[in-house]
């Protein structure tokens, strides 16, 4: 396949883009540390998991096996149920969340989805396609669910099942709401039914290896988990990865005679090139490979709050985040750095990037000086 010089040129071009703009962006939550060079000869087949990851189809132009070794590796480290646990290698953290949604509604048709102010743009869109009643829940101030708020709303609907969207690891603040506490409340209320899910497209690949662990996974309650493997795992492309208790899946499941294979999944035809990324990442790194990267982040997280707070910038971070939030920059900066800013707030998320040292945060902290000096400046 051959394309004209001026297209040749234009790829060119647009290979110099991504390669600058990927040196110094720090406001999204994207690893870029990675190097799957031996995947390359990959991309000459048409890979393609259609059906359930755990049962054999038709089509064997598949890596099926390796999704199914993703997969459980995530479950173990989300404390799934033995032999109640199931999963995919997703789209990423919007399809994730979109299943668990699903699973909920199938279990409890007239449920109410209970999420937070915080809660990220797609889950309306998600609760708009699958018609779930919903109410949204005050978020205290750093971004985590208001329990209280939470508790009053659970009150006066106590005779409905109770569906919960929890943040772990909301999108600007990275705050995580407390499955554990959040299960104290529906005990409380005597609210038998309930499905909760966990939206841990941030925080999931991370929250495992904190102490304290924070109380998000199924051995803490929760029934489904979305995570984003383009986040602090690292992927070329987007993807992710969604587990969910077994009985739930099996009530959804269908057997469909075209593929030879049953019908669990959001979409048909799905992504086999994103299980080998993930893979090759899970064997790369091991579950000590990546508490290093965790740890490595959160000095680095540590680092930049500090030395922000030492030029008069009020920084601050939610407990074991890899995001400083700070109030909104101006624009130029926004622009330099690609600093995500919403409600008044811009924020800087610690990743696993092949740039990111303490000098490229100095850099940052430099921009941030001069910011702080014009300020004052306008004020004298
Ligand atoms: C809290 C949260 N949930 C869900 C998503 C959506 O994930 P994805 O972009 O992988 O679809 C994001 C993305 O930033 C997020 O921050």
């Amino acid at each position: 396949m051959n394309i004209k010089p001026s297209d040749q040129q234009r790829l060119q071009q647009l290979l110099q883009h991504l390669e600058q703009h990927s040196k110094i962006a720090l406001g999204y939550p994207v690893a870029n540390d990675f190097d799957y060079t031996a995947l390359k000869p990959f991309m000459d087949y048409v890979i393609n998991n259609v059906g359930d990851p755990f049962v054999e189809g038709t089509y064997k132009v598949e890596s099926r096996e390796f999704e199914r070794e993703v997969v459980e590796f995530w479950a173990r480290l989300m404390r799934a149920p033995e032999d109640n646990w199931w999963g995919y290698v997703t789209n990423g953290g919007t399809e994730g969340n979109l299943y668990g949604l699903y699973l909920a509604r199938e279990l409890h048709p007239k449920g109410i989805v209970y999420f937070s102010q915080d809660t990220h743009y797609s889950v309306t869109k998600n609760l708009h396609f699958l018609n779930m009643r919903h109410i949204m829940i005050r978020s205290q101030r750093n971004g985590e669910i208001d329990y209280e708020d939470l508790r009053e709303t659970l009150k006066v609907n106590r005779d409905v099942p109770a569906i919960i969207f929890a943040n772990i690891g909301t999108t600007m603040t990275e705050a995580k709401d407390d499955i554990g506490r959040i299960k104290t409340i529906l005990a409380e209320l005597v609210i038998g039914q309930y499905y909760i899910h966990s939206d841990a497209a941030m925080a999931g690949a991370v929250a495992p290896f904190l102490e304290p662990r924070p109380s998000f996974d199924f051995a803490d309650g929760a029934d489904s988990i979305s995570i984003s493997g383009h986040k602090f795992i690292g992927s070329p492309m987007p993807c992710g990865i969604v587990l969910a208790r077994r009985n739930h899946v099996n009530r959804i499941a269908r057997s469909i005679a075209y593929i030879g294979n049953l019908d669990t999944t959001i979409t048909g035809s799905r992504n086999g090139l994103t299980p080998l990324i993930l893979w090759y990442a899970m064997r790369a790194f091991g579950e000590d490979g990546l508490r290093a990267r965790v740890q490595k982040s959160l000095q680095l997280a540590a680092y930049a709050e500090a030395q922000l707070q030492a030029i008069g910038v009020q920084a601050w971070r939610n407990p074991n985040a890899l995001t400083v939030v700070m109030p909104q920059v101006p624009t130029w900066v926004q622009e330099k750095w690609q600093l995500a800013t919403a409600q008044g707030i811009s924020h800087i998320m610690l990743m696993p990037q092949k740039n990111l040292t303490t000098r490229l945060i100095d850099e940052f902290v430099a921009d941030m000086a001069s910011v702080c000096a014009m300020a004052e400046e306008q004020q004298l």
